[in-house]
């Protein structure tokens, strides 16, 4: 009560005009005036009572000192946590949880009713909403899209795409009541086997900063927001929760921390989740140095940092056993909301505030900012949802961008497209158990997967039906072997396996020759949260899909007869021993719902392919400049791990050390050709930015769109430098043959800059810089030149990540 009243005299002293000017900027439903305590209020609600929150007159930042103010010490230390996890053993989930709303959402914050904050909804994931499909004594179902997996969406390198994809996935949230979507997930692909590659989007940071840009962006333009993750250097998922990554501070800010830079200052993402690991002894989590003199300070970002679900802790079993004392840490760095929530860290707050180890100020500013995310929610501002998302509508735009980030790697004399009523004999177990997205927290739970075989007969294809009546019981059957496994060993966290071959006799694959035109055999891995994938029939194709793609080569080429190998993969495979065996390699990723639809377009050709790799494929897995500190030391469970290749991460590598890869970063065919005919800076020095215009020219026979990217070579006289470096990058329209496009790009200083440690400052240095504007990182097309007279400060930053052991890092 006495809370209310002093409230309501703030109320009361509020000017005027102030008031009139608040009510038209808002919209509010059915207002009423209600007495309380003597004064008479408008409740704007309608439901009788003064909720603060709701008094859209009062500018934010009072609202949410008033709530705050209001708040008991108990209430804080509960709304610095989620509402735990239901059905996790070993932890209690604290009062207030509201997960029943929502099932199968991720958490939710913490709801105090007597000041009218209501719980708030998190979920996953990066491919689409992860919800419960169906729940007890409904008949209704609550199916989402598959989306294709990040590093799909991220090799259309198509920034209007992914915000048009983005829009799709905020729809499926604001309307099954969800209000901050877990995604998308940006973390640099430092190493192929990391098992969480396929939801993240590049080796660059470049690539992954503006393409998650513009999915916050599509994202958030229904009013719901999102968490950029996992911020950062989550790099592996061996011994993720207790890593302790080295890492130098310019391989940081130039490559761990660039992509979220540019998406924060891009987009303005609700949240941002904090990562497992460690960085040079102290857990992301607890880094004020990242958490707020940059993100906060250098970067201007405003929203929350949220814990990723029980970060901070050595193991599970320290958190079972009451060790909550790194809450402390996290909340003076700045981690605002712990999460998923459990009743020790309630605890552990609460004494912190009893002895002093955390200030008022430092609790009241971080609920202050949660505060701030509820209150912008549409939970609060009680969205009517429908649960009906627009499911047929974003079904084609599942496939749209599927497509478009599929890559073409070889296409050798025109063996694609293929020409309807072609007959076509389906090889690989994975042509019939497509996989649409990776596991964990990255999966989605959708109505159907569009299957290969019935795609390419809605397309006008004929199936082999003899191989097709072999292999759909034999495939149905591995795969439910996989899952009963996968079940066994960790549910949805277990870790998945590639099925195995079926073994085919060679008259049925002669046979399979002489009766069809094409070959298309489907390679298919999987993995996800949790588990890192193995060189061994992971990477590397396993014995039986090397024997297959040999004899069916073999047989098929004897007929004339050409032989499409589909790699239906969220990540890198190795691909040079056996590309010469195929005619034609088209790289489908985990592509979504609509997957066989999706490669179906590009088969026949509907859709020209216009994706390229955002990350290397090397020749051989020891070439990767981690091999061999990945995924750590001691090898059988590692505790520590160094990045001991410094800034030389995936093509920034392979080009600085001239080492060939099997496909280079930011390669793909097309079905036409394109000619670069001009290209033009707007100086010919820089101070601030330049302009480079590149003019492309569909020079082929058929429509097609092309992907320009804009690499700049430094003089690296002061810094070592990689040999060139992706800046900028841009897709054209969908050209007609014979048409042109010119694509302009702007380079800040900043943009060319490099971290300079003894001065902590980014720094680009004078001298000549050349620009290459190019089809891949190994095809460059045309160059242009400028200088830098003298040496430019382009920004002066914090020093950070003070390193805990010499870490000797490569250079050239
Ligand atoms: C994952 C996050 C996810 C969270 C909630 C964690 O295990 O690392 O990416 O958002 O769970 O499901």
């Amino acid at each position: 009560m006495t809370h209310k009243l002093k409230y309501a005299k703030t109320l009361w002293l509020l000017p005027f005009a102030a008031v009139t000017v608040q009510v038209k900027a808002h919209t509010v439903p059915q207002p009423r005036q209600i007495t309380i305590n003597g004064f008479t209020f408008t409740d704007f609600n309608g439901n009788n009572r003064l909720d603060v929150y709701e008094d859209y007159r009062l500018p934010l930042q009072q609202r949410i000192n008033d709530l705050v103010s209001q708040m008991t010490d108990d209430e804080k230390a509960h709304f610095l946590c989620g509402t735990g996890m239901p059905g996790f053993d070993g932890i209690t989930p604290v009062a207030g949880a509201v997960q029943g709303r929502v099932p199968g959402a991720a958490g939710t914050t913490y709801a105090i009713d007597r000041l009218g904050i209501p719980a708030i909804i998190l979920a996953d994931g990066p491919a689409g909403l992860r919800i419960q499909p169906k729940r007890e004594g409904d008949t209704n179902t609550y199916y989402c899209t598959a989306f294709p997996v990040g590093t799909a969406l991220a090799s259309s390198w198509n920034t209007t795409l992914v915000t048009q994809v983005g829009m799709a996935m905020g729809n499926e949230v604001k309307e099954y009541g969800v209000d901050v979507l877990l995604a998308p997930a940006l973390n640099i692909h430092r190493n192929p086997l990391c098992g969480r590659n396929f939801e993240y989007y590049s080796e660059d940071p470049v690539v992954s900063g503006k393409i998650a840009a513009a999915m916050v962006n599509g994202i958030q333009t229904n009013g719901v927001g999102t968490s950029i993750k996992h911020f950062a250097a989550n790099n592996q998922e061996t011994n993720r929760l207790s890593i302790n990554e080295h890492i130098s501070e310019r391989a940081m800010r130039e490559i761990y921390l660039r992509n979220f830079e540019i998406a924060v200052r891009e987009s303005d993402p609700w949240t941002v989740m904090s990562s497992y690991n460690l960085v040079n002894g102290t857990y992301t989590s607890a880094r004020k140095d990242l958490l707020t003199d940059i993100l906060r300070t250098e970067w201007g970002y405003k929203g929350i940092v949220m814990t990723d679900w029980f970060g901070g802790y050595a193991g599970f079993e320290s958190i079972a056993g009451g060790k909550a004392s790194n809450v402390v840490a996290q909340e003076n760095a700045g981690n605002d909301l712990l999460m998923p929530g459990m009743k020790e860290q309630v605890a552990a707050l609460l004494q912190a505030m009893k002895n002093g180890s955390i200030k008022k100020e430092i609790i009241d500013q971080n609920v202050g900012r949660i505060l701030e995310l509820v209150l912008k929610s549409p939970t609060m501002q009680k969205y009517q949802y429908s649960n009906k998302p627009n499911l047929s509508g974003n079904a084609e735009i599942s496939r749209a961008a599927a497509a478009e980030g599929m890559v073409l790697l070889k296409n050798a004399e025109g063996a694609l497209p293929m020409a309807a009523k072609k007959k076509v004999a389906l090889f690989g177990v994975t042509s019939y158990q497509f996989i649409s997205g990776g596991t964990g927290s990255g999966d989605v739970n959708e109505a159907y997967t569009v299957s290969l075989p019935d795609a390419l007969q809605l397309a006008n294809f004929k199936a082999d039906t003899k191989l097709t009546a072999k292999y759909i019981p034999f495939a149905a059957k591995a795969q439910a072997d996989e899952i009963a496994r996968r079940e066994k060993e960790g549910g949805i966290l277990g870790q998945p396996k590639r099925l195995p071959e079926l073994n085919l006799t060679s008259a049925d694959i002669n046979d399979a020759a002489l009766q069809n035109d094409y070959a298309v055999i489907t390679i298919g891995r999987n993995s996800g949260e949790q588990h890192d994938r193995t060189v061994d029939n992971d990477f590397n194709l396993a014995a039986d899909e090397l024997k297959l793609i040999n004899d069916v080569s073999v047989a098929f080429r004897a007929q004339k007869k050409k032989v499409v190998v589909l790699l239906n993969v969220g990540g890198v495979v190795e691909t040079e021993s056996w590309k010469a065996k195929a005619d034609a390699i088209l790289v489908a990723w985990q592509p979504g719902q609509e997957a066989g639809n999706a490669v179906a377009d590009v088969l026949s050709g509907k859709v020209n392919p216009s994706g390229k790799l955002t990350m290397s494929f090397p020749v051989k897995y020891d070439d990767v400049p981690s091999a061999k500190n990945f995924p750590g030391t001691p090898k059988d469970n590692p505790k520590e791990v160094t990045y001991a290749e410094g800034i030389y991460v995936g093509y920034r590598y392979y080009n600085t050390f001239g080492v060939k890869t099997s496909y280079p970063f930011g390669y793909g065919a097309s079905y036409t050709t394109f000619e670069y005919t001009a290209i033009k800076a707007s100086a010919k020095t820089l101070t601030d930015n330049i302009t480079i215009a590149v003019t492309v020219k569909n020079s082929g026979k058929t429509a097609g769109k092309e992907v320009v990217q804009l690499y700049v070579s430094a003089p690296g006289k002061s810094m070592h430098k990689p040999k060139q470096e992706l800046k900028a990058f841009g897709k054209t329209k969908l050209l007609q043959p014979g048409e042109t496009e010119v694509l302009t790009f702007t380079l800040s200083a900043k943009d060319i800059a490099s971290f300079q440690d003894g001065k902590s400052a980014w720094v680009a240095e004078p001298g000549l810089y050349t620009v290459k504007a190019a089809a891949s990182s190994q095809d460059v097309r045309k160059t242009t030149t400028f200088t830098v007279a003298k040496e430019i400060i382009a920004e002066k930053v914090h020093n950070a990540f003070d390193t805990d052991i010499t870490i000797k890092e490569l250079r050239p």
